[in-house]
Protein backbone atom coordinates (compact mmCIF):
# COMPACT_ATOMS: atom_id res chain seq x y z
CA UNK A 1 0.00 0.00 0.00
CA UNK A 2 1.07 3.72 -0.70
CA UNK A 3 2.12 5.83 1.92
CA UNK A 4 1.39 9.81 2.28
CA UNK A 5 3.76 10.97 4.81
CA UNK A 6 2.39 13.64 6.72
CA UNK A 7 3.40 15.61 9.78
CA UNK A 8 1.87 18.22 11.87
CA UNK A 9 3.23 21.57 13.64
CA UNK A 10 1.08 22.23 16.43
CA UNK A 11 -0.66 20.16 18.66
CA UNK A 12 -2.94 22.04 20.17
CA UNK A 13 -6.61 22.04 19.56
CA UNK A 14 -6.14 21.95 15.92
CA UNK A 15 -3.04 19.49 15.98
CA UNK A 16 -4.93 16.56 17.81
CA UNK A 17 -8.28 17.50 15.69
CA UNK A 18 -6.39 16.44 12.25
CA UNK A 19 -4.67 13.81 14.24
CA UNK A 20 -7.91 12.58 15.07
CA UNK A 21 -9.75 12.69 11.92
CA UNK A 22 -7.04 10.94 10.30
CA UNK A 23 -7.08 7.98 12.10
CA UNK A 24 -10.96 8.29 12.17
CA UNK A 25 -11.32 8.13 8.60
CA UNK A 26 -8.64 6.34 7.69
CA UNK A 27 -10.40 3.97 5.39
CA UNK A 28 -12.40 6.53 4.00
CA UNK A 29 -9.22 8.50 2.98
CA UNK A 30 -7.57 5.30 2.03
CA UNK A 31 -10.54 4.31 -0.26
CA UNK A 32 -10.67 7.86 -1.99
CA UNK A 33 -6.28 8.38 -2.25
CA UNK A 34 -5.15 4.46 -2.88
CA UNK A 35 -2.96 5.28 0.10
CA UNK A 36 -2.28 5.21 3.69
CA UNK A 37 -1.94 8.75 5.31
CA UNK A 38 0.59 8.11 7.86
CA UNK A 39 1.71 10.71 10.65
CA UNK A 40 4.79 10.64 10.31
CA UNK A 41 6.25 13.68 13.15
CA UNK A 42 4.86 16.06 15.34
CA UNK A 43 6.45 19.88 15.88
CA UNK A 44 5.75 21.26 18.89
CA UNK A 45 7.16 24.12 21.52
CA UNK A 46 7.09 22.20 24.94
CA UNK A 47 8.45 19.13 25.34
CA UNK A 48 7.44 18.82 28.32
CA UNK A 49 3.72 18.49 28.20
CA UNK A 50 1.89 15.06 27.95
CA UNK A 51 0.97 14.31 24.95
CA UNK A 52 -1.33 11.16 24.10
CA UNK A 53 0.41 10.70 20.36
CA UNK A 54 1.70 7.23 19.40
CA UNK A 55 4.98 6.39 20.69
CA UNK A 56 6.37 5.41 16.66
CA UNK A 57 5.50 9.26 15.76
CA UNK A 58 8.74 11.40 16.29
CA UNK A 59 8.08 14.60 18.42
CA UNK A 60 10.18 17.13 18.32
CA UNK A 61 10.73 21.17 19.08
CA UNK A 62 13.18 21.42 15.60
CA UNK A 63 11.65 21.98 12.60
CA UNK A 64 15.06 20.49 10.97
CA UNK A 65 14.09 17.32 11.94
CA UNK A 66 10.17 17.59 10.38
CA UNK A 67 11.85 18.51 6.97
CA UNK A 68 14.17 15.54 7.39
CA UNK A 69 11.67 13.15 7.39
CA UNK A 70 12.52 11.10 4.16
CA UNK A 71 9.43 11.19 1.89
CA UNK A 72 7.95 13.61 3.81
CA UNK A 73 4.66 15.19 1.36
CA UNK A 74 2.31 17.21 3.57
CA UNK A 75 2.47 19.44 6.51
CA UNK A 76 -0.40 20.46 8.36
CA UNK A 77 0.70 23.60 9.95
CA UNK A 78 -1.67 24.41 13.20
CA UNK A 79 0.65 26.92 15.16
CA UNK A 80 0.12 30.47 16.04
CA UNK A 81 1.42 33.77 14.79
CA UNK A 82 2.93 34.99 11.77
CA UNK A 83 6.33 33.52 12.52
CA UNK A 84 8.03 30.79 12.45
CA UNK A 85 4.81 29.88 10.75
CA UNK A 86 5.66 31.48 7.80
CA UNK A 87 9.29 30.57 7.41
CA UNK A 88 8.61 27.21 8.31
CA UNK A 89 6.07 26.80 5.11
CA UNK A 90 8.55 28.79 2.98
CA UNK A 91 11.02 26.01 3.87
CA UNK A 92 8.81 23.09 3.23
CA UNK A 93 7.40 24.76 0.06
CA UNK A 94 10.92 24.68 -0.77
CA UNK A 95 11.40 20.75 -0.67
CA UNK A 96 7.98 20.40 -2.68
CA UNK A 97 6.28 19.65 0.21
CA UNK A 98 2.60 20.39 0.00
CA UNK A 99 1.09 22.44 2.86
CA UNK A 100 -2.02 22.71 4.81
CA UNK A 101 -2.47 25.81 7.35
CA UNK A 102 -4.88 26.66 9.67
CA UNK A 103 -3.06 29.62 10.75
CA UNK A 104 -5.03 32.58 9.73
CA UNK A 105 -2.87 35.18 11.10
CA UNK A 106 0.24 34.26 9.12
CA UNK A 107 -2.18 33.97 6.14
CA UNK A 108 -3.55 37.22 5.64
CA UNK A 109 -0.49 38.45 5.67
CA UNK A 110 1.52 36.22 4.04
CA UNK A 111 -0.69 33.64 2.10
CA UNK A 112 -0.04 35.68 -1.59
CA UNK A 113 3.25 34.89 -1.15
CA UNK A 114 3.08 31.43 -0.26
CA UNK A 115 0.60 30.86 -2.74
CA UNK A 116 2.71 32.56 -5.71
CA UNK A 117 5.84 30.16 -4.17
CA UNK A 118 3.96 27.15 -4.59
CA UNK A 119 2.88 27.91 -8.13
CA UNK A 120 6.84 28.00 -8.81
CA UNK A 121 7.48 24.70 -6.61
CA UNK A 122 4.21 22.99 -7.58
CA UNK A 123 2.95 22.30 -4.36
CA UNK A 124 -0.41 22.93 -3.20
CA UNK A 125 -1.59 25.12 -0.22
CA UNK A 126 -4.47 24.76 1.41
CA UNK A 127 -5.73 27.23 3.35
CA UNK A 128 -9.89 26.10 4.25
CA UNK A 129 -9.40 26.24 8.03
CA UNK A 130 -7.93 29.20 8.31
CA UNK A 131 -11.75 31.30 7.11
CA UNK A 132 -14.45 30.31 9.04
CA UNK A 133 -13.31 26.60 10.80
CA UNK A 134 -15.38 24.07 9.01
CA UNK A 135 -17.36 26.08 6.72
CA UNK A 136 -15.92 25.03 3.17
CA UNK A 137 -16.40 28.94 2.02
CA UNK A 138 -12.82 29.28 0.31
CA UNK A 139 -13.86 26.20 -1.78
CA UNK A 140 -17.50 27.04 -2.66
CA UNK A 141 -15.67 30.92 -3.56
CA UNK A 142 -12.91 29.01 -5.73
CA UNK A 143 -14.95 27.12 -7.51
CA UNK A 144 -17.45 29.77 -8.40
CA UNK A 145 -14.94 32.50 -9.36
CA UNK A 146 -14.55 29.71 -12.78
CA UNK A 147 -17.01 31.51 -14.07
CA UNK A 148 -19.12 34.16 -11.50
CA UNK A 149 -17.61 37.76 -9.97
CA UNK A 150 -17.70 38.15 -6.77
CA UNK A 151 -19.67 41.44 -6.08
CA UNK A 152 -19.96 41.15 -2.81
CA UNK A 153 -18.87 39.29 0.74
CA UNK A 154 -20.82 40.14 3.86
CA UNK A 155 -19.94 37.35 6.89
CA UNK A 156 -20.10 36.48 10.68
CA UNK A 157 -16.48 35.13 10.96
CA UNK A 158 -15.53 34.92 14.56
CA UNK A 159 -17.85 32.58 16.35
CA UNK A 160 -17.13 34.22 20.29
CA UNK A 161 -18.20 37.64 19.38
CA UNK A 162 -21.70 36.44 17.94
CA UNK A 163 -22.13 34.01 20.90
CA UNK A 164 -21.55 37.05 23.66
CA UNK A 165 -23.71 39.19 21.48
CA UNK A 166 -26.46 36.31 21.51
CA UNK A 167 -26.08 35.58 24.88
CA UNK A 168 -26.75 39.16 26.15
CA UNK A 169 -29.51 39.84 23.65
CA UNK A 170 -31.20 36.34 24.75
CA UNK A 171 -30.46 36.50 28.24
CA UNK A 172 -30.49 40.40 29.30
CA UNK A 173 -26.51 39.74 29.93
CA UNK A 174 -23.85 42.16 30.27
CA UNK A 175 -20.94 42.05 28.24
CA UNK A 176 -18.75 40.83 31.05
CA UNK A 177 -21.19 38.54 31.94
CA UNK A 178 -21.44 37.08 28.40
CA UNK A 179 -17.67 36.91 27.98
CA UNK A 180 -17.59 35.20 31.31
CA UNK A 181 -20.08 32.68 30.10
CA UNK A 182 -17.82 32.41 26.36
CA UNK A 183 -15.09 31.49 28.58
CA UNK A 184 -16.99 28.69 30.97
CA UNK A 185 -18.01 27.43 27.84
CA UNK A 186 -14.77 26.78 26.00
CA UNK A 187 -15.85 29.56 22.95
CA UNK A 188 -13.53 32.06 24.43
CA UNK A 189 -9.66 32.47 25.42
CA UNK A 190 -8.79 33.14 28.57
CA UNK A 191 -7.22 36.08 26.75
CA UNK A 192 -9.73 36.79 24.29
CA UNK A 193 -8.66 40.18 23.09
CA UNK A 194 -8.47 38.93 19.54
CA UNK A 195 -12.06 37.92 19.05
CA UNK A 196 -13.56 40.70 21.07
CA UNK A 197 -11.48 43.38 19.41
CA UNK A 198 -12.07 42.11 15.93
CA UNK A 199 -8.59 41.13 14.68
CA UNK A 200 -9.24 37.78 14.08
CA UNK A 201 -12.49 38.85 11.57
CA UNK A 202 -9.76 41.18 9.95
CA UNK A 203 -7.43 38.62 9.44
CA UNK A 204 -10.71 35.84 7.59
CA UNK A 205 -11.55 39.05 5.95
CA UNK A 206 -8.31 39.95 4.26
CA UNK A 207 -7.87 36.46 3.39
CA UNK A 208 -11.82 36.32 1.57
CA UNK A 209 -10.60 39.64 0.23
CA UNK A 210 -7.56 38.42 -1.33
CA UNK A 211 -9.46 35.12 -2.86
CA UNK A 212 -12.67 36.85 -4.16
CA UNK A 213 -10.69 40.35 -5.37
CA UNK A 214 -7.29 39.07 -5.69
CA UNK A 215 -5.95 41.98 -3.78
CA UNK A 216 -6.73 43.14 -0.08
CA UNK A 217 -7.78 46.46 0.77
CA UNK A 218 -5.28 48.64 2.88
CA UNK A 219 -5.14 47.91 5.81
CA UNK A 220 -4.99 50.90 7.71
CA UNK A 221 -8.21 51.66 5.94
CA UNK A 222 -10.09 48.82 6.86
CA UNK A 223 -12.68 50.33 9.40
CA UNK A 224 -12.30 47.58 12.31
CA UNK A 225 -14.19 47.49 15.19
CA UNK A 226 -14.95 44.92 17.67
CA UNK A 227 -18.20 44.16 20.40
CA UNK A 228 -16.16 45.69 23.72
CA UNK A 229 -18.36 48.85 23.50
CA UNK A 230 -21.96 47.43 23.13
CA UNK A 231 -23.72 47.58 26.39
CA UNK A 232 -26.75 46.01 27.36
CA UNK A 233 -28.75 48.75 27.13
CA UNK A 234 -28.18 49.18 23.51
CA UNK A 235 -29.05 45.58 22.65
CA UNK A 236 -32.41 45.85 24.67
CA UNK A 237 -33.01 49.20 22.40
CA UNK A 238 -32.34 47.53 19.65
CA UNK A 239 -34.60 44.59 20.47
CA UNK A 240 -37.22 46.37 20.98
CA UNK A 241 -37.16 47.48 16.95
CA UNK A 242 -36.53 43.54 16.10
CA UNK A 243 -33.06 44.38 15.19
CA UNK A 244 -30.04 42.74 16.27
CA UNK A 245 -26.26 43.63 16.56
CA UNK A 246 -24.36 41.19 14.48
CA UNK A 247 -20.23 41.82 13.45
CA UNK A 248 -19.87 41.54 10.52
CA UNK A 249 -16.78 41.75 7.69
CA UNK A 250 -17.94 43.42 4.71
CA UNK A 251 -15.83 43.72 1.51
CA UNK A 252 -16.94 44.76 -1.80
CA UNK A 253 -15.49 46.38 -5.01
CA UNK A 254 -16.31 49.76 -6.22
CA UNK A 255 -14.72 51.25 -8.90
CA UNK A 256 -11.71 48.93 -8.64
CA UNK A 257 -11.17 49.63 -5.17
CA UNK A 258 -11.84 47.20 -2.38
CA UNK A 259 -13.81 48.63 0.64
CA UNK A 260 -13.77 46.58 3.65
CA UNK A 261 -15.26 47.22 6.98
CA UNK A 262 -15.14 44.90 10.36
CA UNK A 263 -17.74 45.77 13.21
CA UNK A 264 -20.92 45.59 14.82
CA UNK A 265 -24.20 46.48 12.70
CA UNK A 266 -27.64 46.45 13.30
CA UNK A 267 -29.63 44.33 11.19
CA UNK A 268 -33.28 43.30 10.66
CA UNK A 269 -35.15 40.67 10.19
CA UNK A 270 -35.03 40.44 5.87
CA UNK A 271 -31.39 40.29 6.69
CA UNK A 272 -29.24 36.83 5.90
CA UNK A 273 -27.59 37.18 8.79
CA UNK A 274 -30.71 38.09 11.26
CA UNK A 275 -31.00 34.31 12.72
CA UNK A 276 -27.38 33.42 12.64
CA UNK A 277 -26.58 32.90 16.44
CA UNK A 278 -24.40 31.31 18.98
CA UNK A 279 -21.16 30.90 18.12
CA UNK A 280 -22.15 29.78 14.53
CA UNK A 281 -20.80 31.27 11.45
CA UNK A 282 -21.95 32.81 8.11
CA UNK A 283 -20.92 34.14 5.29
CA UNK A 284 -23.08 35.40 2.59
CA UNK A 285 -22.04 36.13 -1.08
CA UNK A 286 -23.36 37.67 -3.90
CA UNK A 287 -21.96 36.51 -7.20
CA UNK A 288 -22.92 37.86 -10.49
CA UNK A 289 -24.54 34.77 -12.04
CA UNK A 290 -25.99 32.42 -8.65
CA UNK A 291 -27.30 36.00 -6.95
CA UNK A 292 -26.60 35.78 -2.86
CA UNK A 293 -26.41 32.45 -0.91
CA UNK A 294 -25.42 31.76 2.96
CA UNK A 295 -23.12 29.12 3.95
CA UNK A 296 -23.57 28.37 7.93
CA UNK A 297 -21.83 26.18 10.28
CA UNK A 298 -19.35 25.74 13.08
CA UNK A 299 -16.77 28.45 12.60
CA UNK A 300 -13.90 26.97 15.28
CA UNK A 301 -13.01 24.04 17.09
CA UNK A 302 -11.31 20.52 17.27
CA UNK A 303 -12.76 18.42 14.16
CA UNK A 304 -14.62 20.88 11.70
CA UNK A 305 -11.40 22.72 11.71
CA UNK A 306 -9.44 19.43 11.53
CA UNK A 307 -12.65 18.70 8.64
CA UNK A 308 -10.96 21.49 6.60
CA UNK A 309 -8.00 20.59 6.62
CA UNK A 310 -8.77 17.34 6.40
CA UNK A 311 -10.47 18.05 3.21
CA UNK A 312 -7.70 20.14 1.62
CA UNK A 313 -5.49 16.67 2.04
CA UNK A 314 -8.25 15.26 0.03
CA UNK A 315 -8.01 17.56 -2.56
CA UNK A 316 -4.40 17.88 -2.78
CA UNK A 317 -4.30 13.94 -3.24
CA UNK A 318 -6.78 12.98 -5.51
CA UNK A 319 -5.56 15.30 -8.07
CA UNK A 320 -2.32 13.97 -7.53
CA UNK A 321 -3.55 10.34 -7.88
CA UNK A 322 -5.20 11.61 -11.40
CA UNK A 323 -1.76 13.13 -12.98
CA UNK A 324 -0.57 10.18 -11.91
CA UNK A 325 -3.06 7.66 -13.91
CA UNK A 326 -2.16 6.93 -17.73
CA UNK A 327 -4.18 8.79 -19.80
CA UNK A 328 -5.94 6.48 -22.37
N1 LIG B 1 -8.90 26.53 17.65
C1 LIG B 1 -9.68 26.69 16.59
O1 LIG B 1 -10.87 26.38 16.61
C2 LIG B 1 -9.09 27.24 15.31
C3 LIG B 1 -9.91 27.34 14.18
C4 LIG B 1 -9.36 27.79 12.97
C5 LIG B 1 -8.03 28.16 12.93
N2 LIG B 1 -7.26 28.09 14.07
C6 LIG B 1 -5.84 28.46 13.96
O2 LIG B 1 -5.06 27.27 14.07
C7 LIG B 1 -3.84 27.54 14.75
C8 LIG B 1 -3.74 26.64 15.96
O3 LIG B 1 -4.80 26.92 16.84
P1 LIG B 1 -5.05 26.05 18.16
O4 LIG B 1 -6.35 26.50 18.71
O5 LIG B 1 -4.83 24.62 17.88
O6 LIG B 1 -3.87 26.60 19.08
P2 LIG B 1 -3.33 25.95 20.43
O7 LIG B 1 -4.33 25.04 21.01
O8 LIG B 1 -2.80 27.09 21.23
O9 LIG B 1 -2.10 25.05 19.94
C9 LIG B 1 -0.97 25.60 19.35
C10 LIG B 1 0.05 24.49 19.15
O10 LIG B 1 1.16 25.05 18.44
C11 LIG B 1 2.35 24.74 19.15
N3 LIG B 1 3.28 25.86 18.95
C12 LIG B 1 3.07 27.16 19.21
N4 LIG B 1 4.15 27.89 18.85
C13 LIG B 1 5.05 27.01 18.38
C14 LIG B 1 6.36 27.14 17.87
N5 LIG B 1 6.98 28.31 17.80
N6 LIG B 1 7.00 26.01 17.46
C15 LIG B 1 6.40 24.81 17.55
N7 LIG B 1 5.16 24.62 18.01
C16 LIG B 1 4.50 25.72 18.43
C17 LIG B 1 1.96 24.57 20.60
O11 LIG B 1 2.93 23.74 21.22
P3 LIG B 1 2.81 23.23 22.75
O12 LIG B 1 1.72 22.20 22.71
O13 LIG B 1 4.13 22.65 23.04
O14 LIG B 1 2.47 24.43 23.56
C18 LIG B 1 0.59 23.90 20.44
O15 LIG B 1 0.74 22.50 20.29
C19 LIG B 1 -3.84 29.03 15.08
O16 LIG B 1 -3.12 29.71 14.10
C20 LIG B 1 -5.33 29.39 15.04
O17 LIG B 1 -5.55 30.73 14.69
C21 LIG B 1 -7.76 27.64 15.24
Amino acid sequence: MTIIKAALLGYGTVGQGVYTALKTHRQQLKKLLGAEVEIAGVLIKDPNKKRDIDPDILITTEFEDILNIPGLQVIFEAIVGEEPGFTYLNRAIEKGIQVITANKVMFARYGKVLLQKGQKYGVSVGYEATTAGGVPIIRTLKQLLQVNKINRIQGIVNGTSNFILTEMRSRGISFDEALQLAQRNGYAEEDPTSDISGKDAFCKTMILSELAFGKQPIWSDVELEGITSITEEQVQQALQLNLRYKHVADIYQENGTIKASVKPILVGESHPLFSVDGVDNAITVEASLLGRFTLTGPGAGKLPTASAMVEDLADIFTVKKRELQPSI
